[in-house]
């Protein structure tokens, strides 16, 4: 883990990076007021790295984020900036905050945002302290990202809608849900939902097993069954299966892509205390002089990791879980 004088901080900037994820508010509540409370200023940058750029800045206090922790998306945007792979482009954006007087920065991201905060320590001794915020749970270390729980139960909520009309019409339904290259979703989702079968980019499948899977479950007297698929990298990957499923059984899947609506709405309990502890901690790294480093949660407790481990190793989806769903979908 990185050092630096602590005592030297004095104003530190918070922002949102990437998609945004339900509980990214909470965490932006949590670092402005443990800042305040810690004596620090704390501005807000506004859409992630666009905003560094952009001199888009706010001055927070403690009403700033009043109300907001039952929100969906984040106070401060969120966001992509393409441009900041450019080594120059990042100077201006380090210039930019120390124009303003920010001399730490705590980053809501994944690991993108990660990539982008860990080269503004390595090239500018910025220091920054990662919070995990994405709904694809996709960064190594951390056993949850902020936004996946919350995620994960609105997919729920709406595979077990598509099951009532599934089963009222004797149907074959397609589901796919976000975490871009990532299965996290699926198989939280597709293993609660009771799925079939569930799809993901990490590991291989056969789509005539499938198939034999739910004929034998028609010849058992079930008339209606749910597969669920991760968008993998591009969304729309459930009508290649529904096409590929119709070409070798001529069963007709009806597909759902539940999309952009896993992104929003009011984040779990579970996102809001994770979103809360992480960055509480995460402002106290900080102060205490530890930077380039992300909070993570392992269990019930905190865990750091430098960010340099995070983005080089790969957190790997329990593929059993997959097993599971087939067997316990008998
Ligand atoms: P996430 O943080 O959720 O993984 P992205 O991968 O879209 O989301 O990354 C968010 C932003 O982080 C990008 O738009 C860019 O500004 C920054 N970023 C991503 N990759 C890099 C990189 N290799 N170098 C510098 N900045 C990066
Ligand atoms: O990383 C979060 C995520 O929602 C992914 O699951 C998805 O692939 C991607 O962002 C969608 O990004 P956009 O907001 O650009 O549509």
């Amino acid at each position: 883990m990185a050092k630096f004088d602590g005592s030297k901080i004095k104003t530190i900037g918070v922002y949102a990076s990437g998609g945004d994820a339900p509980g990214m508010n909470a965490a932006i509540r949590a670092v402005v007021r443990t800042g305040i409370l810690r004596n620090l200023k704390v501005v807000g940058i506004v859409q992630g790295y666009a905003g560094f750029l952009e001199k888009d800045f706010l001055d927070m206090d403690l009403r700033s984020v009043a109300n907001i922790i039952q929100r969906g998306g984040s106070i401060l945007k969120a966001g992509r900036c393409p441009e900041f792979v450019k080594p120059e482009v990042r100077k201006q954006a380090i210039n930019n905050i120390r124009e303003r007087g920010i001399d730490g920065l705590i980053c809501i991201g994944g690991d993108g945002s990660f990539t982008g905060a860990n080269l503004l320590w390595q090239e500018h001794q910025m220091p920054i302290v990662g919070v995990p915020g994405t709904i694809d749970n996709d960064i190594f270390g951390t056993e949850l990202t902020i936004g996946f729980d919350t995620a994960v139960n609105t997919a729920l909520d709406a595979i077990d809608r598509i099951r009532d009309t599934a089963a009222s019409h004797d149907r074959l339904f397609i589901i796919e849900v976000m975490g871009r290259d990532s299965g996290f979703i699926a198989v939280a989702a597709g293993l609660a939902g009771g799925a079939e079968d569930i799809f993901i980019p990490e590991h291989p499948f056969q789509i005539e097993r499938t198939i034999e899977h739910i004929k034998r479950g028609i010849s058992r007297g079930k008339n209606s069954s749910i597969l669920v698929t991760a968008e993998g990298v591009k969304p729309g990957r459930a009508y290649d299966l529904a096409e590929s499923i119709r070409k070798h059984s001529g069963f007709l899947a009806k597909v759902c892509i539940l999309g952009h609506i896993q992104r929003g709405g009011k984040p779990s309990a579970v996102d809001r205390l994770i979103a809360s502890r992480m960055s509480v901690a995460a402002v106290d790294q900080l102060i205490n002089g530890v930077c380039d480093v992300m909070v993570g949660i392992k269990g019930e407790d905190l865990v750091f990791l430098e960010l340099p481990q995070c983005l080089k190793q790969k957190k790997h989806v329990n593929r059993n879980m997959i097993e599971l769903a087939q067997i316990l979908s008998n």
